[in-house]
């Protein structure tokens, strides 16, 4: 199959693009964005300093996603336990931000066919973010190209809990609970994460070897990759680099390989 290189990406992303097996591409990547604090300390700036630096690197990341075709990308930008834990100055500061990357940015998504989707418990946000996060959402709900979900006080663990209340509440509303039906699939329909497509890659930067509550369901057969970059430095690059490991990684789900070096399972 030949490979057909988008124009917009820049000399050394079209390069390792070219290099890139098509037939192989994630469907689904999500990035754990961390290191924004080590960021600052290593320039004796705030760690607010970091955090700012940040979303310039979403900006680069979203658009180079967007440019090769990816269907699903989806950033921890803060889970719930950040929330909970962080200085009250921190998460003021870092509620500001969201509002303007939300109106900023809006450009951006609009230009790259980008649609907006948000996961975590985000009624408990200030209403002025809920406000500005349900215009953006709407703004962008038609566009039919990547779907960028950002997880704002996001835990996999209430994703779970909230699921199964879900389960509960609308089996009492449909008939009683004597028609509860408890499967993986029907947890899948009420995970925040019903709108995509099985998770492939998970990113994490600046090298830390844990999930720290995210996608704990959703990663059950994901590929992990861990970087030193911190997140202020992780650029279009640096994705294409992951893709290029997850193309090498030979996925089993549990099973044998096949002698062609196929796993049947792979789409
Ligand atoms: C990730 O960077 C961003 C958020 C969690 C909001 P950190 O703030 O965790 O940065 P480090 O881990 O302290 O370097
Ligand atoms: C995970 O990073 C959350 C995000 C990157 C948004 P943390 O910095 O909060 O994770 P821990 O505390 O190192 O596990
Ligand atoms: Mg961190």
């Amino acid at each position: 199959m030949r490979v057909i290189v988008p124009s917009e990406l820049d000399r050394k992303e079209a390069e390792l693009f070219s290099q890139l097996d098509p037939n192989q591409f994630p469907k689904h990547i999500a990035i754990i964005m961390d290191g924004n604090g080590r960021w600052a300390k290593r320039r004796h700036l705030p760690r607010i300093a970091g955090h700012k630096r940040g979303v310039e690197a979403v900006r680069y990341v979203t658009e180079t996603a967007a440019r090769i075709g990816l269907p699903a990308l989806t950033l921890y930008a803060f889970s719930a336990e950040n929330f909970l834990r962080r200085p009250p100055g921190e998460i003021k500061f870092l509620m500001k931000l969201l509002q303007t990357y939300l109106k900023k940015e809006l450009e951006l998504m609009q230009r790259n066919n980008v649609r907006l989707e948000f996961i975590g418990r985000s009624h408990m946000l200030p209403p002025e973010v809920q406000e500005r996060m349900a215009w953006a959402k709407e703004e962008t709900a038609r566009n039919t190209g990547m779907v960028l979900t950002l997880a704002l006080n996001y835990g996999s663990r209430s994703e779970i809990v909230d699921a199964v209340r879900s389960m509960v509440h609308a089996a009492a509303n449909n008939g009683g609970l004597h028609h509860l039906q408890i499967d993986e699939e029907a947890i899948n329909r009420h995970l925040y994460t019903r709108h995509l497509p099985d998770l492939d890659l998970v990113i994490r930067t600046s090298g830390e070897l844990r999930l720290s509550n995210f996608l704990l369901w959703q990663a059950a057969y994901a590929e992990i990759y861990v970087t030193k970059t911190l997140w202020p430095d992780f650029r279009g690059i640096h994705l294409l680099e992951a893709i290029a490991d997850f193309q090498g990684r030979e996925r089993r789900y549990g099973g044998l390989l096949e002698t062609n070096g196929n796993n049947s399972h792979s789409k």
